[in-house]
């Protein structure tokens, strides 16, 4: 027995990774649809070994799919989630539109899979933004190890968080410095290829950005209202992987090797961390792979209890499609959702 699902924003870098991780995971999938802006009908999308063809979402009839992954953007979530929740699909949302709704869940299923109880409220669940997703899977068993009091947190993001267009922008600007062609910005507010971009989002009132706002605002909700956060979001020449120079305070001594101890053990994190070239990773490591990575564990001399880590983690999986799956994954094992059709064959 397997679902009906439809995938929302399916020629775009999250929705094109959804289809490769529904298949890498073996979810049950009886039906495959591929749905995107209208000037995307009939194009076609990798899904296995074989293709299939995206339609209109305005000619999409979403009362027929059990599970619609959402990945188009937080103005086509507004427009559409709360709609298909009420035609009977459950609404797995990848954008920043319901992550505050105190109706829908924010799940990242290694730190709060409880949260799942509440999916039905609205049939929307909301997947975190790239940068929380692998923040608070280190810091969770952290957290249960020694209660976090504060964090500073630094992010270097890749510039496929901001899609496709973001990473056309890096790649036509370098080409175009080498070639002295025009590397005018177009989608990012300054020059991308050969330098990094101190802001990410809009600016608001007290200085930061809201890209910084969701961080703590999702870190809050996820795993801790009492975590202060402090954060700055930088976006830098990178393809895919976000990474993120991490220092926190605990409430009481916790020493290197008990952290990497515990975080060897801890679900969805990979310990790389010896004093030597290969025992770091960085973003070209992590791409392309599941883990959430954790290297650089040390003591922060500057406080009573500190500690300072580098978290690596391919902003495409665990940052976006991965974590959907895995929340597809969690519906189907709490019994949330009960797939509507037989027996398992992918339709094209
Ligand atoms: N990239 C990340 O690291 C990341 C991480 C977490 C969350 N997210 C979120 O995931 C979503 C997608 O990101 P992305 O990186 O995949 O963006 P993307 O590469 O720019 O792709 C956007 C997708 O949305 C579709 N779309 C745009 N307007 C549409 C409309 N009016 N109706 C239907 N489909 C429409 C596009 O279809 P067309 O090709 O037809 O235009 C395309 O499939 C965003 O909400 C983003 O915030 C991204």
């Amino acid at each position: 027995m397997g679902y009906k699902v439809a995938i929302v924003g399916a020629t775009g870098n999250v929705g094109r990774e959804m289809l490769n991780i529904l298949e890498e995971l073996e979810f049950p999938v009886d039906e495959m649809h591929a749905v995107a802006s209208r000037k995307s009908r009939g194009v076609e999308v990798a899904w296995g070994d074989r293709t299939i063809k995206c339609q209109d979402i305005e000619a999409f009839d979403f009362s027929k799919v059990d599970i619609v992954l959402m990945s188009a953007g937080g103005d086509v979530s507004r427009q559409w989630s709360e709609k298909i929740g009420k035609a009977g699909p459950i609404v797995i949302d990848n954008s920043s539109a319901f992550r505050k709704d105190p109706d829908v869940p924010l799940i990242v299923p290694e730190v709060n899979p409880d949260a799942i109880k509440d999916a039905r409220k609205k049939n929307i669940v909301a997947n975190p933004n790239c940068s929380t997703a692998q923040l608070v899977v280190a810091l969770k068993p952290l957290h249960d190890a020694a209660k976090i009091t504060r964090a500073v947190v630094s992010t270097y993001q890749s510039v496929s968080g901001a899609g496709k267009e973001g990473m056309d922008e890096l790649w036509n600007q370098t080409k175009a410095i080498y070639g002295l062609g025009d590397a005018t910005p177009k989608l990012f507010p300054k020059q991308i290829a050969f330098n990094v971009i101190p802001m990410i989002g809009s600016f608001r009132d007290d200085g930061y950005t809201d890209e910084e706002a969701k961080m703590w605002d999702e870190t809050h909700k996820i795993l801790d209202p009492d975590i202060r956060l402090t954060v700055t979001c930088v976006r830098v020449p990178v393809f895919v992987g976000h990474s993120e120079a991490v220092t926190l305070e605990f409430d009481r001594p916790i020493s290197p090797d008990e952290a990497r101890a515990i975080l060897r053990d801890a679900p969805g994190v990979m310990v790389i961390d010896k004093q030597e070239h290969d025992g770091y990773i960085t973003p070209v490591d992590a791409s392309g792979e599941h883990a959430v990575y954790v290297s650089r564990i040390r003591k922060d001399h500057t406080v009573e209890n500190g500690l300072s880590l580098w978290v690596v983690s391919d902003n495409l999986r665990k940052g976006a499609a991965l974590n959907a799956v895995q929340i597809a994954q969690l519906l189907d094992e709490t019994g949330t959702i009960k797939p509507s059709s037989g027996y398992r064959s992918i339709t094209v």
